[in-house]
C-alpha cells in the first residue's frame, strides 16, 4: 500500500484509511464481523483508523468503537504497531441524537476514557476535537488538550468540522496535524471555504469524512453518470471513482471510507492504483 505523511509528523500511514462509524452506529453487524472487516483492512495495508468515543449507540454504549478497534489490533495475527488511531471527542449521544460538548471538564474526562478504550497503555495517536461547540471558545475547549498532550496521554491533535479561522486559533493553543471536514460529490465545500487549500499550504492533512454522501446517500453515486460512466470505462466500483476524484484534489488528502463488510473495503483500497486525468477530474466537478 502506497503511504503518505501524516502532516509534518514524520509518520506515514497509508494513503486510504478506514472509517469506523458503521461498524458501531445503528444496524451494526455483530462484533465478530466487525473485527473480520478490520483485520482484512490491515492486511491490505491500511494503518490508518478514523474513530470517535460518540461512534455508538447511545450514551450508555460510549466508546463502543474505541474499545473493538483496540480489541480487532490486539487480536490481529500481524503486525499493528505502526496503525495510527484517530479517534474524537466533543459530542455527545443522548437517546442515539448527536449534541456537541466542548465543556473543558467534559472534554478532560473523554479523553482519558478514550485512553482507557484504546488500551491504556500508550499515548493516543491522533485526538481530533470532533466539532466546536459555540457555548465555549476554541481556547477554552482546547486547553485540556494541550494538558492531554503535554502529559503524554495524546501524541497528535486535529480538528474537524473547523473553519480556517478556526483552525489558526486551534493551533494558537496546540499543534495540529489534520482537519476532519466533510466532503464528497454531494459536499464540495472545502474547495471553497478555502479549507484545503489552507491544509495543503500548511501540510496539514485533510480527512475527507464521509467520501460517499454516508450510510444513507452511498448508493445514490450509481445515478451520477459522469461517476458510473467513469467506472464502467474503467471496469471498477463508483466508490473507486469517488476515492480517486478526492486524492487528484490535493496531496493533502487522506479518505478514510467507512466500512461495516470485508467487501466494502476491499473494493475501496483499489482505489489507490486510479489516476483520473484532469479531463475526467472535470467531467466529475461538472456533474456534482
Ligand atoms: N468528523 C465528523 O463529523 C464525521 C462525520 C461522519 C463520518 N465521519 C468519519 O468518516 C468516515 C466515513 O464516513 P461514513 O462512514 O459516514 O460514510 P461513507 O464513507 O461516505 O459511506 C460509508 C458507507 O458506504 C458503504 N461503502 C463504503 N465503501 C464501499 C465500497 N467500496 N463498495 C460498496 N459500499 C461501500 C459502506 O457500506 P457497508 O457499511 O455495507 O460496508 C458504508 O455504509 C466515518 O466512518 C467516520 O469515521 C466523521
Amino acid at each position: 500500500m502506497e503511504t503518505k505523511q501524516l502532516g509534518k509528523t514524520g509518520i506515514f500511514t497509508s494513503v486510504i484509511g478506514l472509517g469506523g462509524m458503521p461498524m458501531s452506529i445503528y444496524n451494526r453487524p455483530p462484533e465478530a464481523e466487525s473485527i473480520q472487516v478490520i483485520h482484512r483492512a490491515l492486511d491490505l495495508g491500511v494503518t490508518f483508523i478514523d474513530t470517535a468515543d460518540s461512534y455508538c449507540k447511545d450514551e450508555s454504549d460510549k466508546h463502543h468503537n474505541e474499545k473493538l478497534i483496540h480489541k480487532a489490533l490486539a487480536s490481529y495475527q500481524g503486525d499493528a504497531s505502526q496503525v495510527i488511531v484517530a479517534t474524537k471527542g466533543g459530542l455527545m449521544r443522548p437517546d442515539g441524537n448527536w449534541v456537541r460538548n466542548g465543556n473543558p471538564e467534559h472534554l478532560r474526562q473523554t479523553i482519558r476514557a478514550s485512553f482507557e478504550a484504546l488500551g491504556g497503555n500508550k499515548p493516543i495517536d491522533v485526538w481530533q476535537y470532533h466539532a466546536p461547540d459555540t457555548q465555549y471558545t476554541i481556547e477554552e475547549s482546547l486547553a485540556p488538550v494541550k494538558e492531554a498532550v503535554d502529559a503524554g496521554l495524546i501524541r497528535f491533535v486535529g480538528v474537524s468540522n473547523f473553519s480556517v479561522e478556526q483552525i489558526q486559533r486551534a493551533r494558537d493553543v496546540v499543534d495540529i496535524v489534520s482537519v476532519q471536514n466533510q466532503y464528497s460529490p454531494w459536499q464540495r465545500q472545502p474547495e471553497s471555504d478555502g479549507v484545503l487549500q489552507y491544509c495543503e499550504q500548511e501540510e496539514l492533512t485533510f480527512l475527507p469524512w464521509s467520501p460517499f454522501g454516508g450510510s444513507r446517500r452511498h448508493q445514490g453515486l450509481q445515478n451520477i453518470p459522469a461517476i458510473a460512466q467513469l467506472a464502467k470505462a474503467k471496469g471498477v466500483s463508483v466508490y473507486c471513482i469517488v476515492l480517486a476524484w478526492l486524492r487528484s484534489k490535493s496531496p493533502c488528502i487522506l479518505p478514510i471510507p467507512g466500512a461495516s463488510k470485508i467487501s466494502s473495503i476491499e473494493d475501496s483500497v483499489r482505489a489507490v492504483d486510479i489516476k483520473l486525468s484532469e479531463a475526467e477530474v472535470q467531467k466529475i466537478d461538472q456533474a456534482t
